[in-house]
């Protein structure tokens, strides 16, 4: 059986921010065509930075990759700036929901629409106007005033007017109430099943590997375990820490392992 094409590859990324701060220290994953898969870890663990390195947003932030490499498509994405990877289909959602607030709503939808024709933008805000009476509604009117979820579900639109084939989320959940969570969650479904591939990154690790079917854990720049989404959700380990079932104190992924080694060692 050969494997499934790969719609991206990061191969040994190392980072530093200001030519001092290591992050990344030799991350290596990948997405197959058509798939949702997870990157986990605990606050601090690399997620954003990975995400920064393959959208190229590093160099905004005083980043660079230092060694490794990002090929999405078949394309090694070298230094290329971040406005050719959109045009080539690669799209981020950045965490904290990142809208132009004082822009109106259709403003937001259009902001990233420079490449794309017209008539097909037109076609697109149709679409989402359909699929978000309230964005309809509110078009006009400053994006800041809308809620939390809503400002999420505008932030993912605005992204997919950009007609990605790989759409990178970074903690789409992050602050919503569950109601609004479930909504996000339904919406990543339709993305997925409309054919975007699909790396998402969440602390929400229960909600991300019940959507993805392959997951990583990434601690202090390292990628520590991966595996199906299903396995992980049966992992001991990862039920511990992770999905806080296991009654233990949170630690991370790591020493959940060393502990539990050692209580076997002892019994
Ligand atoms: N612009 C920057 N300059 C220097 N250090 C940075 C910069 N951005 C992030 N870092 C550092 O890089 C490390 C990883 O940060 P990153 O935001 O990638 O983690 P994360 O896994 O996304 O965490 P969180 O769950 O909090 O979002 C952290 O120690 C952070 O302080
Ligand atoms: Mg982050």
């Amino acid at each position: 059986m050969t494997d499934p094409p790969r719609i991206l590859e990061v191969a040994n990324v190392e980072t530093v921010y200001h030519d001092v701060v290591r992050v990344l220290r030799g991350v290596s994953l990948s997405v197959p065509q058509g798939a949702i898969v997870a990157l986990l870890g605990p606050n601090g663990a690399g997620k954003t930075t990975t995400l920064r390195a393959i959208s190229g947003l590093l160099s905004v932030h005083e980043g660079k990759i230092t060694k490794g490499r990002v090929v999405f498509s078949g394309q090694d994405l070298g230094s290329s700036s971040p406005e050719s990877r959109v045009a080539s289909g690669l799209a981020q959602v950045m965490e904290g929901r990142r809208i132009f607030a004082e822009l109106s709503v259709e403003e937001n939808l259009l902001a990233g629409t420079w490449h794309r024709q017209r008539s097909e933008v037109r076609e697109d805000l149709q679409r989402y106007y359909d699929r978000f009476g309230l964005l309809r509604e509110r078009r006009q009117q400053a994006a800041g005033y809308l809620s939390g979820g809503e400002q999420q579900m505008l932030a993912i639109s605005r992204s997919l007017m950009t007609r990605p084939r790989l759409l990178l989320l970074d903690e789409p959940s992050l602050g919503l109430a569950p109601k609004i969570v479930a909504d996000v969650a339904d919406l990543i479904r339709e993305v997925h099943a409309s054919g975007v591939s699909i790396l998402l990154v969440e602390q929400n690790a229960a909600l991300a590997l019940q959507l993805s079917e392959h997951a990583y854990i990434l601690e202090n720049g390292r990628v520590v375990l991966d595996g199906t989404s299903e396995a992980l959700l049966q992992d001991d380990d990862v039920r511990e820490f992770y999905l806080g079932m296991g009654g233990e104190e949170r630690r991370s992924y790591r020493e959940v392992k060393h502990y539990r080694r050692r209580k076997r060692w002892l019994s």
